[in-house]
C-alpha cells in the first residue's frame, strides 16, 4: 500500500514539475481572460473596418458579402449536387430536400484526395480535376442522365457580386494554384464541366464552407445565424444587417457576410500576441505574412507549431537530454493528428511515447509529460482565440438586435472541432450562442456569461457597488425601517476595546459552520493577552429545524457539557452570544430575530428576543446561571477582535458559510446577494450549472448521474479543492472558478461601497482603514481573498484597505464586546 502511495506521489510530483517547466517556457502562449477580451474587442473593430466602403480596401479582415440573404425556410425541395473544395479533401455530395420541405438529406458523398499536383499546380488542371471527380461521382450514383443544379463550395476568399460568380482574392491554406487568383472560379468550373459531354450540371451558387455550414444548420434550426469552420483553415460567417454593409446596395433585410477572419492580424493587429514560434511558422509557410490568425488556430498549422516549440526546448536542453533528431528538424513531421493523439484523455501518454519514439527522440517519462502539456497549451490557445473572435461576432449580432440577452445557434464544422479530444460537443454541429469550442470559451465570452453575469462583468460590478451604496444610505434612514433591503441594524456596540478589559468570559458562537462554546480569558496591562478554550458541538438537522425550545435547550445542554469539561460549573460568568442571523436590537443584550437564514428553521423564534429565549432555557434546566451581557453578529465580533490588535479596524466582514444578508435591487426584483456570494450556496450554483451543461450535451456525455441530481452534494469546500488541483476536469474547474470569482467580485463591490462611505463620512481624500475578516471561503479558497481585495481596490481607489484575518474572531469578539460592555457599564455606574 505504501509503495503504491509513494509511486502516486512520485508521478504527481513529476507531472507538476514538468507542467511548471512548460508553463514557464510557454507563458506567452497562455492568454489571460483580459487579453482574450481585448482580442474580442480588436476583432470587433476589424469587422467595422471591413464592412465600411472607405476602410474596406485597407482592412485585413475582408468581410465579404455572400449574396445569401436568407436562411432556408423549408419551402425548398428537389435534388442537388454539391462539390466542396478547400477542406482536407475534395468532396462530392448528392443532396435531396424532401417534397414537404421538412427534411434535407445527404444521400451519398464521396471523397477525393487533393494531392500536391492539384493544390499547387495550374488552374486548368485544378478545374479539370474537380470536373473529373464530379463526373466520376455521377457515374457511381447513376446520375449522368439527369440535369442537376450544382452548389460549389469553394473555401477560399472570393469577391462575389452575385450568387453564382466569385473572383478569387487569394489562395490560403495549402493551396497555391497558378493562374486562378483574380479570376471567376464559377466560370472556370463551368468551362471544365463543359468538356464532359455526358453530364449536364448547372453551377447555381458559389459558397464559402462557413456559409454552407450555416445554411445546413439553419435548415434544422431557424435560430442558426453564424457558420464556423475549425479545420484545415478557420473562418466564420454570420447574418449582418444590410444597412451596415456599405459595399452592397440596399438597406433592407440581412445578408450573410463571410468574414475571412483567418486574415485577422495581417496588418499587425496581433503582433503583440504572436510568439517567435508563430513568426517562424509563418516564414516557412506558402503565404508568409498572410492568414496570421488562422496560423495560430487551424489544424494545418498546430502540428508544426508544436514541432517548432519542441525543437527549441530540446536545443535549450529542456527535453530529450538536449538531443535533437533528424525527424524533429524536418518541417511537417508533427501533424494535427499527432497532437490530438497525444492529448487523448487516457491513452495520451502512451501515444506520446509512441509518437516521440517514431521521431527517434527516446523520450523519458518526464519528456512525455512535458510534450503532452505543450500540445495542450497550443490547442488551448487555438480554442481560446477562436472563441474570442466568435464572441465578437455574437456580441455584434446581439447589438444589431438591440438585445440584452440573446439566444442563437452557431453551426460548426471542421476536422479540428470534430476530432480534437478536448472538444466539448460530442456529435452535433450546433451549439447555443457562446457555448462553443472550449470550456473557457463559454465562460469568458463577453456576450455569453449571461448564465452568470447579465452584462459585461466590469460594468455590472461597478453597478453593484453603486447599488449597495444606495441601499446602505437608505437602510440608515428612519423611514426605511422595515422596508430597506439592506437592514443596517444598529448593534449598540459603541466602544472598541481599549486594552483595559480583563477577566473570564463565556462566549457562544452560533450560525457559522460549527456551533462553539468558548471560554475567553482576557488579561490587561503589560501581560495583555487573550486566551481561548473552545469546544465544537454539532447541531443536528432535526434540532435546527425543530422547535425554538428544542434548539435553545440543546444550546444550553452544550454549555453545560462545556462547563463540566472545563471544570467551572459553579462560576457565574458573563456571556457574549454571537448569533449570526439578522437581529433587530434595542440594546446590547436584546436581539429580536428578523428571520432565519442558512438552513435554520426552528419554529417560534422569528420575532422573538433570542437572549430571552436563551435565559428561559437556562432557567428550564435550572443547573447553572449565566450573565448574558451581549448579543452580537459574527461580523461585529470579527471587527472587535481585529480592533483589539489594530485601532484602525472599523469594518468586519465574513466570507464563509454566509456573507451577510445584503440583497440587491435589480430592476423591480430582488436578487439575493447572499445566495450569489456565500459559501453555503456556491456549491449548489455550480451543481445547477453542471446539470445545465450536461443537459446541453456539453459535459459527461450528456448523462446526468444520480448523484449530480442530489441537492447539496456539491459542497463549497469542493470548489476550494477543485480549483487547486490540475487533474480535475477542466470544465468543472472553469465553472467553479466562474462561480467563485463572481462571488468574490460581488462581495468586493459591497465592501467597496462600505469603505467609500466611511471615507466620505470622514471627509478625507484618502482613507487608511482595516477590515477584520473571517470565514472559510476567505481562508480556504485559493483565489477568493485575492479577487475580493482586487475588486475593492478597483472600485474604491481612494481607500487603502488592510485586510486582517481574524481567526475565531467572532467567538473571541463576543467576549471582548462583553468585556467592553461591562467596562462601560461600570464606568456608567461610577
Ligand atoms: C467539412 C465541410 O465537413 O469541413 C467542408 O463539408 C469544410 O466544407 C471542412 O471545408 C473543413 O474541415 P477540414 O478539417 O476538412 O478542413
Ligand atoms: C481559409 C479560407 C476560408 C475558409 C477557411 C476554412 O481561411 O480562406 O475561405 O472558410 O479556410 O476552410
Amino acid at each position: 500500500m505504501f509503495a503504491v502511495h509513494l509511486l502516486a506521489f512520485h508521478f504527481t510530483k513529476l507531472k507538476e514539475d514538468q507542467i511548471t517547466k512548460v508553463d514557464r517556457f510557454l507563458h506567452q502562449l497562455r492568454l489571460s481572460d483580459d487579453v482574450l477580451q481585448d482580442v474580442a474587442a480588436r476583432f470587433q473593430a476589424e469587422m467595422l473596418k471591413g464592412l465600411a466602403r472607405d476602410t474596406n480596401p485597407t482592412a485585413a479582415v475582408k468581410m465579404l458579402p455572400s449574396f445569401v440573404r436568407s436562411l432556408p425556410d423549408g419551402s425548398e425541395k428537389g435534388e442537388f449536387l454539391a462539390v466542396d473544395l478547400g477542406g482536407s479533401q475534395l468532396r462530392a455530395h448528392q443532396v435531396r430536400v424532401s417534397d414537404d420541405g421538412k427534411q434535407s438529406s445527404q444521400l451519398e458523398s464521396k471523397f477525393y484526395p487533393t494531392p500536391k499536383e492539384v493544390t499547387q499546380g495550374n488552374g486548368a488542371e485544378l478545374f479539370d480535376y474537380i470536373a473529373d471527380c464530379l463526373s466520376d461521382f455521377m457515374d457511381t450514383r447513376n446520375l449522368k442522365q439527369k440535369k442537376l443544379p450544382l452548389g460549389f463550395t469553394f473555401s477560399f476568399p472570393c469577391k462575389q457580386t452575385k450568387l453564382d460568380e466569385g473572383v478569387l482574392l487569394e489562395w490560403t491554406k495549402h493551396f497555391r494554384v497558378r493562374g486562378v487568383q483574380g479570376t471567376d472560379v464559377v466560370s472556370s468550373l463551368h468551362r471544365a464541366l463543359q468538356k464532359h459531354q455526358d453530364i449536364d450540371v448547372d453551377v447555381l451558387a458559389l459558397v464559402n464552407d462557413t456559409v454552407g455550414t450555416m445554411m445546413t444548420c439553419g435548415y434544422d434550426d431557424p435560430r442558426c445565424e453564424v457558420g464556423l469552420i475549425i479545420g484545415t483553415g478557420t473562418n466564420a460567417c454570420y447574418m449582418e444587417e444590410m444597412r451596415h454593409i456599405s459595399l452592397v446596395e440596399g438597406d433592407e433585410g440581412r445578408m450573410c457576410i463571410n468574414t475571412e477572419w483567418g486574415a485577422f492580424g495581417d496588418d499587425g493587429a496581433l503582433d503583440d500576441l504572436r510568439t517567435e514560434f508563430d513568426r517562424e511558422l509563418d516564414l516557412g509557410s506558402l503565404n508568409p505574412g498572410k492568414q496570421l490568425f488562422e496560423k495560430m488556430i487551424s489544424s494545418l498549422y498546430l502540428g508544426e507549431l508544436v514541432r517548432l516549440i519542441l525543437l527549441k526546448m530540446t536545443k535549450e536542453g529542456l527535453l530529450f537530454n538536449g538531443k535533437v533528431s533528424a525527424a524533429l528538424l524536418t518541417k511537417g513531421k508533427i501533424e494535427m493528428k499527432h497532437v490530438s493523439a497525444m492529448e487523448k484523455y487516457k491513452e495520451g501518454l502512451s501515444n506520446t511515447r509512441e509518437i516521440l519514439t517514431e521521431l527517434k527522440l527516446f523520450p523519458s517519462e518526464e519528456d512525455c509529460v512535458a510534450v503532452q502539456h505543450v500540445c495542450t497549451i497550443v490547442s488551448f490557445r487555438s480554442a481560446n482565440l477562436c472563441a474570442a473572435a466568435l464572441a465578437a461576432i455574437l456580441t455584434r449580432l446581439r447589438d444589431n438586435k438591440k438585445l440584452l440577452r440573446m439566444r442563437t445557434t452557431v453551426g460548426i464544422d471542421g476536422g479540428l472541432y470534430k476530432t480534437h479530444p478536448r472538444r466539448l460537443h460530442p456529435s452535433t454541429t450546433r451549439v447555443p450562442a457562446g457555448l462553443a469550442l472550449s470550456p473557457r470559451a463559454q465562460l469568458q465570452h463577453p456576450a455569453s456569461p449571461k448564465c452568470l453575469w447579465g452584462e459585461t462583468p466590469h460594468i455590472q460590478i461597478a453597478k453593484v457597488s453603486v447599488g449597495m451604496r444606495a441601499e446602505l444610505e437608505y437602510g440608515l434612514k428612519r423611514e426605511a425601517q422595515g422596508q430597506a433591503t439592506v437592514k443596517m441594524l444598529p448593534t449598540y456596540v459603541c466602544g472598541m476595546p481599549d486594552g483595559t478589559e480583563k477577566g473570564k468570559f463565556l462566549a457562544l458562537d452560533l450560525g457559522g459552520t460549527n456551533f462553539r462554546v468558548l471560554l475567553v480569558k482576557i488579561k490587561s496591562g503589560r501581560r495583555r493577552s487573550v486566551q481561548m478554550y473552545n469546544k465544537i458541538f454539532a447541531i443536528p438537522l432535526e434540532i435546527m429545524q425543530g422547535t425554538g425550545e428544542e434548539l435553545f435547550d440543546h444550546i444550553v445542554q452544550c454549555i453545560a457539557d462545556f462547563l463540566d469539561y472545563m471544570g467551572i460549573k459553579g462560576a457565574r460568568l458573563p456571556l457574549g452570544f454571537t448569533f449570526s442571523f439578522p437581529c433587530r436590537q434595542t440594546s446590547i443584550d436584546k436581539g429580536t430575530l428578523v428571520g432565519w437564514t442558512k438552513g435554520f428553521k426552528a419554529t417560534d423564534c422569528e420575532g422573538e428576543d433570542v437572549v430571552d429565549m436563551l435565559r428561559e432555557a437556562i432557567r428550564r434546566r435550572n443547573e447553572f446561571d449565566l450573565d448574558i451581557v451581549a448579543v452580537v453578529n459574527d461580523t461585529v465580533g470579527t471587527m472587535m477582535t481585529c480592533g483589539y490588535e489594530d485601532p484602525n479596524c472599523e469594518i468586519g466582514l465574513i466570507a464563509g458559510t454566509v456573507v451577510a444578508k445584503w440583497p440587491l435591487r435589480e430592476g423591480s426584483t430582488y436578487v439575493e446577494y447572499e445566495k450569489m456570494t456565500s459559501g453555503m450556496y456556491l456549491g449548489e450554483i455550480v451543481r445547477e450549472i453542471l446539470i445545465d451543461l450536461t443537459k446541453q450535451g456539453l459535459l459527461f456525455r450528456g448523462h446526468i448521474s444520480e448523484s449530480l441530481r442530489k441537492r447539496g452534494i456539491f459542497e463549497t469546500k469542493f470548489l476550494s479543492q477543485i480549483e487547486s488541483t490540475c487533474e480535475d476536469s477542466i470544465i468543472v474547474k472553469e465553472v467553479c472558478a466562474a462561480v467563485s470569482t463572481r462571488a468574490a467580485r460581488l462581495c468586493g463591490a459591497g465592501l467597496a461601497a462600505v469603505v467609500e462611505k466611511r471615507r466620505q463620512n470622514r471627509g478625507v481624500e484618502r482613507l487608511q482603514i482595516t477590515v477584520g475578516v473571517d470565514g472559510t471561503l476567505y481562508k480556504l479558497h485559493p483565489h477568493f481573498s485575492r479577487i475580493l481585495q482586487e475588486t475593492v481596490k478597483e472600485l474604491a481607489p481612494q481607500c487603502d484597505v488592510t485586510f486582517m484575518l481574524s481567526e475565531d474572531g467572532s467567538g473571541k469578539g463576543a467576549a471582548l464586546i462583553t468585556a467592553v460592555a461591562k467596562r462601560l457599564h461600570n464606568v456608567g455606574q461610577k
